[in-house]
């Protein structure tokens, strides 16, 4: 049992799959947890050392059985990534309470539970914690009332749990995504947003998710040991440009 482990979740595709394969390559087996069972067992197949788990993360009892199955497989847990996501744009007045809870559901209560239920195993391995957030967290913008606000609450509740796991030597850490091509992404990017996107972001393009994957697997790393309760954003620049006037360009 010296063989590192992660579990990643909403790992049938886009970034938490990119995330899969790179934790592979460094040598780590890991449980790939999604609540869409066909894409899961799609995306497990031919990838050896992976233990797919069919998970809904917003549920309670669930969570419990995954994180059961995945410590009982591998006799350790060095890395939880919180990564399954939901995206739904709308304003403010035509999101309802079910569409709200539905957001919340998964991007917050996900990663609470997900967490909660790792933390013994963390405990023993001296583990890190990495949530997925969103530059939609870090500025606030129109249609994501619900989207921002559970991505923001994950960034708080990132430094929540830097705060009070420190001293079990686990570490928690979040990355902040900019846009990536992912079936997510594009469900809700129009093709006006993606140019808007591109006109923004100071490196003129989307990322890609092993760019997103490769800071996440970062964190989690020994390299990164002396970092926790940090919010990394991966977005070519975005954070950093705030409003990026196109006329102050020169
Ligand atoms: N793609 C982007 O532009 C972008 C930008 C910023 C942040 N993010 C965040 O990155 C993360 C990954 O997004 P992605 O773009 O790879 O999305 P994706 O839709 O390609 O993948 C998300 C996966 O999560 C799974 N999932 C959703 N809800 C779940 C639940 N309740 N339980 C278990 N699995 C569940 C889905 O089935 C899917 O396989 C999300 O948290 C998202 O909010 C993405």
């Amino acid at each position: 049992m010296t063989q590192k482990t992660a579990i990643v979740t909403g790992a049938a595709r886009g970034i938490g799959l990119a995330t899969t394969r790179q934790f592979l390559a460094r040598g780590h087996r890991v449980a790939m947890i999604d609540r869409d069972a066909a894409a899961l067992a799609e995306a497990a197949e031919g990838l050896d050392g992976v233990l797919p788990v069919v998970c809904d993360v917003s549920d309670p009892d669930a969570v419990a059985a995954m994180t059961a199955e995945a410590a009982g497989a591998f006799g350790r847990i060095d890395a939880l990534v919180n990564n399954a996501g939901v995206a739904d744009f709308g304003p403010i007045e035509a999101t309802d309470f079910a569409r709200w809870r539905e957001v919340m559901a998964t991007n917050l209560d996900g990663v609470f539970l997900c967490s909660q239920a790792a933390i013994p195993h963390l405990r023993e391995t001296r583990g890190a914690i990495v949530n997925i957030a969103s530059i939609s967290g870090l500025r606030a913008s129109t249609l994501r009332v619900a989207y921002g606000t559970s991505k923001a609450a994950v960034i708080h509740l990132t430094m929540q749990q830097a705060a009070e796991l420190g001293e079990y030597g686990i570490r928690a850490n979040c990355v902040a995504p900019g846009p990536v091509r992912t079936k997510l992404a594009m469900a809700v990017h129009s093709p006006q947003i993606i140019a808007a996107y591109h006109d923004a972001i100071p490196l003129n393009r989307y990322g890609s998710e092993d760019e997103i994957a490769s800071v996440i697997t970062f964190l989690c790393s020994e390299a990164a040991s002396y970092v926790t309760g940090q919010t990394i954003a991966s977005d070519g620049g975005f954070q950093a440009t705030g409003v990026g006037l196109p006329a102050l360009r020169g």
